[in-house]
């Protein structure tokens, strides 16, 4: 398993309406609202409250354990609210993800030598090129279309040697078919010499539910949706901040926003139990 937790850790700080640190926006500020919503509505609509349950799972950046866990339970609901970074707007869908690997092995030598080896990082770096250079040709009427990026790249020893090794770890965010998409990475990189690609995940895109009196937007990013064995009649993905601080060394969440939120699901949920209230 990998464990890749969101890189670098940051303090939190508190400047203003802005809360600093890694998570306070992506998804603790979703949490905290939610947790606060609920809060609120125990006191203000009680028989409502009680049909509400919150979970949280661990694990959402890296391998779907604390979702994969939590299917075990025996939860049937019959909506899911899901709290990430949409600017306090329902989204209309969010998409899937096809994580690979791309292995080159090559032949050590001296540096003074290199004609007596065969670099894994040239042979690496060609493959990279390639990569970058895809257009995907399908697209999704809402979700728009599949993006590449090479997250890591890792090889070599020094630089008097030349290098056996080298790898690539790829994730494409997908709007389409993922392994539609495997197959044109597969057609397109072909078979050169020392180079294996190794797929490690492919996780469908997920399309959404809306309600009226919301604003709406489309997330380029993926949720533990994907890793939920049961099936909820109706399911939501919204919270509080931009998903653009996320995953940055200036992650922030505004104290308003978080207060919005609040309103938000509280709204939600007396739509999705009480739609006549
Ligand atoms: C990728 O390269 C790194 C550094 O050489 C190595 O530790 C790791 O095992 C490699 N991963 C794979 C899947 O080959
Ligand atoms: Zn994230």
């Amino acid at each position: 398993m990998f464990i890749l937790p969101v890189p670098p850790y940051i303090p939190y700080k508190v400047e203003g309406d802005k809360i600093y640190g890694r998570g306070t926006n992506d998804a603790k500020g979703s949490i905290a609202s939610q947790i606060m919503a609920l809060k609120e509505l125990r006191r203000e609509s009680p028989d409502l409250a009680n049909e509400v349950g919150l979970l949280y799972v661990v694990g959402e950046e890296s391998d779907c354990s604390g979702i994969t866990k939590a299917n075990e339970l025996p939860l049937t609901p019959e909506a899911f609210i899901i709290g990430e970074p949409t600017e306090n707007k329902l989204a209309l869908g969010h998409k899937g993800r096809l994580g690979f690997q791309v292995i080159s092995e090559g032949v050590a030598a001296h540096s003074g030598y290199p004609e007596l080896g065969r670099s894994a990082i040239t042979q690496l770096v060609n493959v990279a090129s390639v990569l970058n250079s895809i257009v995907f040709p399908g697209s999704h009427p809402i979700l728009g279309s599949d993006t590449l990026n090479i997250g890591l790249i890792q090889g070599g020893v020094a630089a008097n040697v030349v290098p056996a090794s080298a790898n690539l770890t790829v994730g494409i965010r997908i709007a389409t078919n993922p392994m539609e998409v495997w197959e044109t990475v597969q057609k397109i990189v072909g078979n050169p010499l020392g180079i294996t690609l190794k797929l490690t995940s492919a996780k469908e895109s997920v399309l959404l539910d809306t309600v009226e009196g919301f604003e709406t937007m489309v997330a380029k990013y993926g949720t533990d949706y994907n890793c939920y064995s049961g099936k909820a009649k109706k399911k939501f993905l919204i919270g509080p901040g931009s998903i653009l601080v996320a995953h940055t060394p200036n992650e922030y969440i505004l104290k308003s926003d978080l207060i919005t939120a609040v309103e938000l699901y509280k709204k939600l949920i007396i739509r999705l139990l009480n739609p006549k209230m």
